[in-house]
């Protein structure tokens, strides 16, 4: 652990500058308003070690794929999150000696990043190589009201003596990305004029501009703009202890929401509206536009105050990243806080993110990530076409921006098939929580019946055993390649059969014209393919071992040599690092959730002996060296009454990144991995589920906390739920509702209040 953040429970403080932790600063600080962000760079120009990201949504450069041995149905291409111009810069000079942290003495340094606000601060005393000591603060947020502005604030003062302080505010459009397949440029150059610049990505062709409107009182400014780079620079003399200060506003505009010949001018007229409003009351719409957001999905827990921040900072990330205005974005595993992973949207998005988004924005936020899918499902059809299979069977993507594959491992391109089941569960997990039925009859049968087909013919039949097996699949455990019946993809599947079923013959009963159009449109006959699901579910294998009273992974699973971790050498961890591939695949290691994915998913067909059996032999098998892993053991933990337990796998997740306990947080945060911190409080210590339509709450905290309070929007009100080891509340903000808390159903008008059994 390396605990170089302050503990606090709204902001992220880091107190002095470290060129060692700069990379892993950005990535913690980064800004993000749903639709942009970027890291934490610093605004002046910087000659150290540093990561520059800044991002759009959905905007994306489809790298040329590159691998070693090309096996067909490999994608063309891996869609890259592009980093995009630096908007944020502010070249200073003082006395002509530029301001550059990498050389100057920095006497003192503090950046801030308040989550309730979304507003990054950094305060600094520095000495200048001729003497001068200055001091600058730094405001930069991106607006949550306006979400095509950036804005900062950039006050220098010289200390000890007068000085010219000389600003170069700018915007530079020539940018790579670090993970370039072939060291390509993925931008193009379209115009550069006066305050405005705009560009092209190579092939995918969407064109962005970048304007800027600076403003420094009793300034002047220059126009030093050329090809790709705006600049705009302007001096001014300050006596010691007075401040000069800049304002910049950044429009920044996309062909995704405007005609590409109009974007220049949308660029400034952003920019020029948010210099209208003025840094004060753009930061105050900021403050309120946030707390709007946090109101209904704040966490508080009492007597801990890291795993307060710890999770407040998952939260806010997750703010920060989505937000649910446009269904062509997605929740990428780093966010906008690095490149690494390119694509966007994994399985991550259904399995993780979902429950988060559905219980805290509200019901039309979650049915954006599903209609996303659904947009997607002619390409996913096409990704199982060039795979193999036809009549319509669906294969989502591993990796994804525009619906086509981007990954290219055959392993997981290929095998990781169990992402269809996920999908398949996120209708059914928004339905059962938002009660929108009606969703099956707009989008949700026609991607269930798809992802049936695939099913369908994704099985064998097993002459040898008189059932259906699942051949050379991964699970969800990516340390076992190309098994045979991976318990957990064999469940899902089956599930998922059973589900399209349901769906399709709900459809028809409630929703008559939709369900003519949709057999229409997909050529679906309901009699015989459901026929042939339900035999499929009726006759599928799935492996189990009697006598130990466990599924069985996958297998042959019990034929590898047993080990458990807390027999491994500490030495030898993670063994992603530290092993070979081939020692990995021949162990019986377990990289992350995968029986117990299944356990928890469909936690109500399984008794409490057959988890905690199935708990028992496969916790003390994962060395969960996937950030996904840990919360879903903790809310198994959690539920077996493992307190302890859930605790100690809680705390791997929560503060995983600000404690950077994998030392990789410098290319960027574990965005997705948050979602499953979220979960581990809310249905783990907040004991959340849906039982038969009702929502259930049964808290039950860990020896270390105190309190736990969270809130979640549930069917049009918004739901106060606090706990202590004893007592459980729970308040409704709209119409009463009836819930079970505490196993005891109840309606709840205003307050409520029932003591733990
Ligand atoms: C995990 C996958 C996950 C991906 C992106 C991998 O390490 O094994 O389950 O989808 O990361 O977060």
């Amino acid at each position: 652990m390396n605990q170089f953040i302050k503990t606090d429970p709204w902001l992220l403080v880091e107190e002095r500058f470290d060129p060692a932790r700069v990379k892993s600063s950005e990535s913690l600080f980064a800004l993000g308003n749903g639709v942009m962000g970027g890291r934490a760079n610093f605004e002046e120009p910087y000659s150290g070690e540093s990561l520059q990201g800044n991002y759009i949504g959905a905007i994306y450069y489809p790298d040329k794929t590159r691998v070693g041995w090309w096996k067909n149905g490999y994608p063309e291409y891996f869609a890259k999150v592009l980093n995009s111009a630096f908007w944020i810069g502010v070249g200073v000079e003082v006395d002509g000696e530029p301001l550059d942290l990498a050389r100057v003495e920095v006497l003192a340094f503090r950046r801030e990043l308040d989550m309730r606000r979304s507003v990054l601060t950094r305060r600094m005393t520095v000495r200048m190589p001729s003497g001068v000591e200055v001091e600058a603060e730094i405001v930069r947020f991106l607006s949550l009201q306006r979400r095509e502005l950036g804005v900062i604030r950039y006050a220098v003062r010289p200390l000890n003596k007068a000085a010219e302080i000389t600003f170069a505010p700018f915007i530079d459009a020539d940018v790579r990305n670090t993970d370039a397949n072939y060291d390509e440029k993925f931008w193009e150059p379209v115009a550069t004029d006066g305050d405005a610049v705009q560009s092209r990505t190579k092939k995918s062709g969407f064109d962005v501009a970048w304007a800027q409107r600076v403003v420094l009182d009793g300034a002047e400014f220059r126009c030093d703009t050329k090809p790709e780079r705006v600049c705009h620079s302007a001096s001014v003399r300050r006596e010691a202890g007075e401040w000069a200060v800049l304002y910049k506003y950044a429009g920044i505009c996309s062909s995704l929401n405007h005609k590409p010949g109009e974007l220049m001018a949308a660029a400034r007229a952003v920019a020029a509206d948010g210099a209208a409003a003025g840094f004060d009351a753009l930061l105050k719409e900021q403050e309120t536009a946030w707390a709007a957001r946090w109101h209904s999905c704040d966490i508080e827990i009492g007597g801990d105050d890291a795993a307060q921040q710890g999770i407040r900072f998952c939260i806010f990330m997750l703010l920060q990243t989505y937000t649910g205005v446009d269904t062509r974005l997605n929740i990428g595993p780093k966010g906008f806080t690095g490149e690494k992973y390119g694509g966007v949207t994994y399985w991550d998005t259904e399995a993780y993110c979902l429950p988060f988004y559905m219980a805290t924005a509200g019901p039309q936020v979650a049915r954006e990530l599903l209609v996303y899918r659904y947009n997607q499902l002619d390409k996913a059809i096409e990704n199982a076409a060039k795979l193999g299979f036809h009549s319509g069977a669906a294969l989502y993507p591993m990796v994804t921006i525009n619906g086509e594959e981007c990954h290219n491992e055959w392993e997981i391109t290929f095998e990781e098939i169990h992402r269809n089941g996920a999908i398949a569960y996120a209708i059914f997990n928004y339905i059962r929580y938002t009660g929108d039925k009606n969703y099956l009859a707009e989008g949700g049968a026609e991607v269930l019946l798809s992802i049936a087909r695939f099913w369908a013919q994704r099985i064998t039949w097993s002459e040898a055993r008189k059932q259906y097996v699942m051949l050379g699949v991964t699970g969800p455990n990516e340390y076992e390649n190309n098994v045979n019946n991976n318990w957990y993809t064999s469940y899902i599947a089956c599930w998922c059969l059973r589900y399209a079923a349901e769906a399709v013959a709900w459809v028809r009963e409630n929703s008559p014209e939709a369900y003519a159009a949709i057999c229409a449109k997909r050529s679906f006959d309901e009699q015989a393919e459901t026929a042939r699901w339900l035999e499929i579910d009726r006759n599928m294998y799935l492996g189990e071992d009697r006598e130990l009273g466990i599924f069985l992974q996958q297998d042959g699973y019990l034929d590898k040599e047993q080990v458990l971790v807390k027999d491994l050498d500490p030495a030898e961890r993670p063994i992603n690092q530290k092993w070979s591939w081939d020692r990995i695949l021949r162990s019986c290691f377990i990289k992350q959730a995968d029986v117990l994915q299944g356990l928890y998913l469909f936690r109500d067909r399984f008794d409490e002996g057959t988890l905690r059996r199935n708990f028992d032999f496969y916790e003390a098998r994962t060395v969960h060296e996937s950030s996904l892993s840990p919360c879903v053991h903790t809310i198994l933990a959690a539920q077996l009454g493992l307190m302890d337990k859930a605790y100690e796998l809680y705390l791997r997740t929560a503060r995983l990144d600000l404690d950077d306990y994998n030392r990789e947080v410098e290319e960027g945060c574990h965005v997705t991995s948050m979602a499953g911190s979220w979960l581990a409080v809310v249905e783990g210590f907040g004991g959340m589920r849906i039982v038969d339509g009702v929502l259930s709450l049964e808290p039950r905290l860990p020896e270390a906390w105190q309190r736990l309070a969270f809130r979640i929007d549930y069917r049009g009100r918004v739901l106060s739920v606090e706990a202590t080891h004893n007592r459980a509340i729970v308040s409704c903000e709209g119409e009463p509702v009836e819930i079970l808390l505490c196993g005891e159903r109840l309606k709840v008008d205003g307050r409520t209040e029932r003591s733990m059994k």
